[in-house]
């Protein structure tokens, strides 16, 4: 995968950090002794653990460079891992694992969840969020793009169109495996400022990973061309925002004791 630009992607930190603290807020557990940040990016989500559970030893996990240098640099009191988490494993069963908006960039997830979930610790947490807003326009304008450009060839063969599953698929997965879970969605309302803000939105996230496949002039054509599209599928207010509507699924799983 190509790596992360943190400050297009922070660049909506207050939009993409509302989901975060909706999950952090429904993990019940008083004083757990390690959590885990999987997908963990410039380490942005690492002051609300500290605040929420001082007395934890908290570890992200991340496997791009540039997100982990920004991390490493802004909380030095933090302990980071480059690693891939389709391999990476704890050395010791985790009281809490969570992960905000990543577990989306891999596939497999009827293999992934469960190994994830056996490396929590019985009776502790695995606590999850995805975006789930692929059938937006947002997202299918992304698609319209690869398929109507020169570039179709190159870059169909990477598109994951459907990433992430229905929370049925999810539930179905852990429910045998689980001593609680709760799985839920909730379509975020978003009010973005700027010019065409919902291409900055994803070019800060799933667009990169195209753009960064194509070689000028080709990539600028296409980002030009993806812009135009989302400009006309939401256009301004009268005010001059714009509204964003993006769909988020959300898991939390207890392991079994
Ligand atoms: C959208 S960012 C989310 C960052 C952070 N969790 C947050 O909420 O701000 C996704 C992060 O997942 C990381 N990521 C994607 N695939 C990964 C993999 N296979 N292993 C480890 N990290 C991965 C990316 O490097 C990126 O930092």
């Amino acid at each position: 995968m190509s790596d992360w630009d943190p400050a297009q992607y922070l660049k909506f930190a207050g939009e993409r950090l509302r989901p975060a603290l909706d999950l952090l807020a429904r993990i019940p557990v008083a004083t757990p002794r390690t959590v885990v940040d999987l997908g963990c990016g410039a380490g942005n989500l690492a002051p609300m653990f500290m605040q929420r559970w001082p007395q934890a030893r908290l570890l992200g996990v991340d496997s791009s460079s540039q997100m982990l240098a920004r991390a490493r640099a802004d909380y030095p009191q933090v302990a980071f891992v480059q690693a891939d988490f389709a391999t990476w494993r704890p050395d010791q069963p985790v009281d809490v694992l969570y992960s905000n908006a990543a577990l989306h960039w891999l596939s497999g997830h009827d293999v992934l969840f469960p190994a994830l979930l056996e490396t929590v610790a019985p009776g502790g947490w695995m606590a999850v969020q995805m975006p789930r807003n692929f059938a937006a326009s947002s997202h299918t304008c992304v698609i319209d793009t690869i398929e109507q450009g020169p570039w179709r060839s190159r870059l169909e063969p990477v598109l994951r169109r459907n990433p992430v599953g229905t929370p049925r698929d999810y539930w179905r997965l852990l429910h045998d495996r689980t001593a609680a879970l709760d799985i839920w969605e909730i379509e975020y309302q978003q009010v973005l400022k700027g010019d065409n803000p919902v291409a900055e939105f994803i070019k800060g996230s799933w667009l990169k990973q195209f753009l960064d496949r194509l070689e000028e002039p080709e990539r600028s054509a296409f980002e030009a061309s993806y812009r135009e599209r989302v400009r006309t599928a939401y256009p301004p207010e009268a005010d001059g925002s714009t509204l964003f509507p993006f769909r988020r699924l959300f898991i939390l799983a207890q392991r079994a004791a």
